[in-house]
């Protein structure tokens, strides 16, 4: 008996910790159509699976009137939970305590939960809204963020991170996400940027509203800040639920194994979709559902760079990084956006043990000066470079055009692709017939009686001989040209012949990825 008020003083302070800056505060952020820190979690975790750590801290600060505003707990909540009964390590920011602002307590929480997830070798998702620094912290607010920065560095590649945007993230703050895999952003009530309006606006005159300059449309369609954006905070919450299903815990782990629908199913409508004019567009969408486990496509970065499409599928039960050349969408040539956007990804499917499928139906390089004087050398190094170092398992389906140097950097058998498969209608050449005749026969053209007539001769002659795959095919750069239909099962087998597979770069300190 003698414990019960004890044990009423932990259940007190405890309930008092979990009110975080107060009742006021709480109707605020809800006004604002904005859940709290808490509440978010639940929506995130496994129902009651969330252990909270450390809500009994405080802030250790005096200036500015602090000392006699403390609130338990700070202003992050943190500890871990599951998602699908899988662990990872969790922390949101609680805006009803000094508006989510981040100070030394408040840092030291975030570090030790992000040393945990990487002893244990578990995800680790951060729930951002905050107002940035602790101004009355001053310098110990910004090496608490330097104290989070390293962190997120040394887990790159270690341990998946995610970072949700939930409200306010502004200044030096959007580097800790920025560091990490995944953004994820809510629409309409959740922003990111260097500097705000009011900076822009003495600096560049530029009149600008925080949505304008850093909502989740501006990230997810133009500077490709964000990966995933969704329409509320719930859906943001169960959007990261589904992309931690298709990922492992850690680095020396394989993603999760989900049994599929059937292994062997053919489709098909894959046999008439591309169609015979090789200048008409499809949509690579409809190739990719038909092909995966259940027709269900994660698709990373979807508004950015259509000309691309990157995500996450399943075949036969197995986690796998989709790469596609996108028809429809500028005939889906590589540009500056669309190569660092598939960089990115084949180098995040790398570092975690996740298959690359390659979908390749890519005309070239984008011309122009735009693109050339922007750095598409560069830029398109890195999609060279990243396909290259990567040693999971590469397979490449090449459905059309397969031309120039994009034919190299697609995943190709030269740069250790496992298994390159083509499509009866893929075309493998230098350039498109009309452009390598121009070409290799101008002076005949210009000599020509009928040019015109000519021409479509040569055109014709230069499709029959190189506009297929055969001619890549009897030099072993195509291991096979299947039907289209049977894409599937093919896939599901090769993967599960490279179940095993073992490939390792030279030893060196790290590369040097064109950056
Ligand atoms: C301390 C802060 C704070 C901060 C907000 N608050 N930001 N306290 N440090 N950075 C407090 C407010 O005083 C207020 O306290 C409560 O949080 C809610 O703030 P409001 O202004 O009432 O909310 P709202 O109107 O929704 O506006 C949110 C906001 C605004 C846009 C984020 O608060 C704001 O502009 N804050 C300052 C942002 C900023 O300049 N931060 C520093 C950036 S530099 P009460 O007690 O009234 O509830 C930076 C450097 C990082 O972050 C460097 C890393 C390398």
């Amino acid at each position: 008996m003698s414990e019960q008020p004890k044990l009423q003083k932990l259940n007190d302070t405890k309930a008092q910790s979990r009110l975080g800056g107060g009742q006021a505060r709480i109707d605020a952020q809800h006004k604002k159509g904005r859940l709290t820190a808490r509440e978010r979690l639940d929506l995130l975790l496994d129902k009651g699976s969330f252990r909270e750590v450390d809500p009994f801290i405080v802030h250790r600060t005096h200036d500015f009137g602090l000392d006699e505003q403390k609130y338990m707990s700070d202003s992050v909540v943190t500890g871990w939970g599951t998602i699908d009964e899988r662990l990872v390590y969790v922390y949101s920011q609680d805006f009803t305590v000094f508006g989510g602002s981040l100070g030394e307590v408040h840092a030291e929480k975030i570090c030790k939960i992000m040393d945990m997830a990487m002893k244990n070798g578990a995800p680790i998702i951060g729930l951002n809204d905050s107002g940035g620094a602790r101004i009355q912290e001053g310098v110990v607010a910004l090496g608490g963020y330097a104290d989070i920065f390293l962190r997120n560095t040394m887990a790159s590649g270690v341990i998946p991170q995610i970072s949700a945007i939930m409200g306010p993230c502004a200044g030096g703050a959007v580097y800790s996400p920025a560091l990490t895999d995944f953004i994820f952003m809510t629409r309409n009530t959740s922003y990111m940027f260097v500097t705000g309006p009011d900076v822009v606006k003495a600096v560049t005159h530029e009149e600008v509203t925080q949505e304008e300059l850093g909502g989740a449309s501006v990230h997810s369609e133009k500077s490709g800040v964000c990966h995933v954006a969704a329409d509320s905070e719930a859906d943001t919450l169960y959007l990261i639920r589904k992309l931690v299903g298709y990922l492992p815990q850690n680095n020396m782990e394989d993603a999760p194994f989900t049994p599929s629908d059937d292994p062997l199913r053919m489709d098909e409508s894959l046999n008439e979709i591309v169609p015979d004019d090789a200048n008409k567009p499809y949509d690579i969408k409809e190739i990719i559902r038909p092909i995966v486990d259940d027709g269900i496509f994660f698709e990373i970065h979807e508004n950015y760079a259509q000309n691309i499409v990157v995500g996450f599928a399943r075949l036969g039960g197995h986690s796998v990084g989709i790469v596609a050349n996108q028809p429809a969408v500028l005939a889906g040539v590589l540009d500056i956006d669309a190569s660092e956007k598939a960089a990115r990804f084949v180098r995040f499917c790398d570092a975690f043990n996740i298959p690359i499928i390659t979908f390749e139906d890519v005309p070239g390089f984008l011309p122009g000066t735009n693109q050339e004087h922007h750095g598409i050398i560069r830029s398109g190094a890195k999609l060279l470079y990243a396909y290259c170092e990567a040693t999971v398992p590469k397979l490449t389906i090449i459905t059309r055009k397969a031309y120039g140097g994009a034919y190299c950097v697609m995943s190709s058998k030269h740069i250790r692709g496992d298994l390159n498969l083509a499509w009866p209608t893929a075309e493998i050449a230098v350039m498109g017939p009309d452009g390598a005749v121009n070409i290799i026969f101008r002076k005949e053209l210009e000599s020509a009686k009928d040019p015109v007539k000519r021409k479509a001769e040569l055109v014709a002659e230069y499709k029959e001989k190189f506009a297929n795959p055969y001619v890549a095919a009897s030099r072993g750069y195509i291991d096979d040209v299947i039907e289209p239909k049977e894409t599937r099962p093919r896939l599901i087998n090769a993967l599960e012949m490279l179940s095993n597979k073992r490939d390792a770069n030279p030893a060196k300190k790290h590369g040097n990825i064109p950056l």
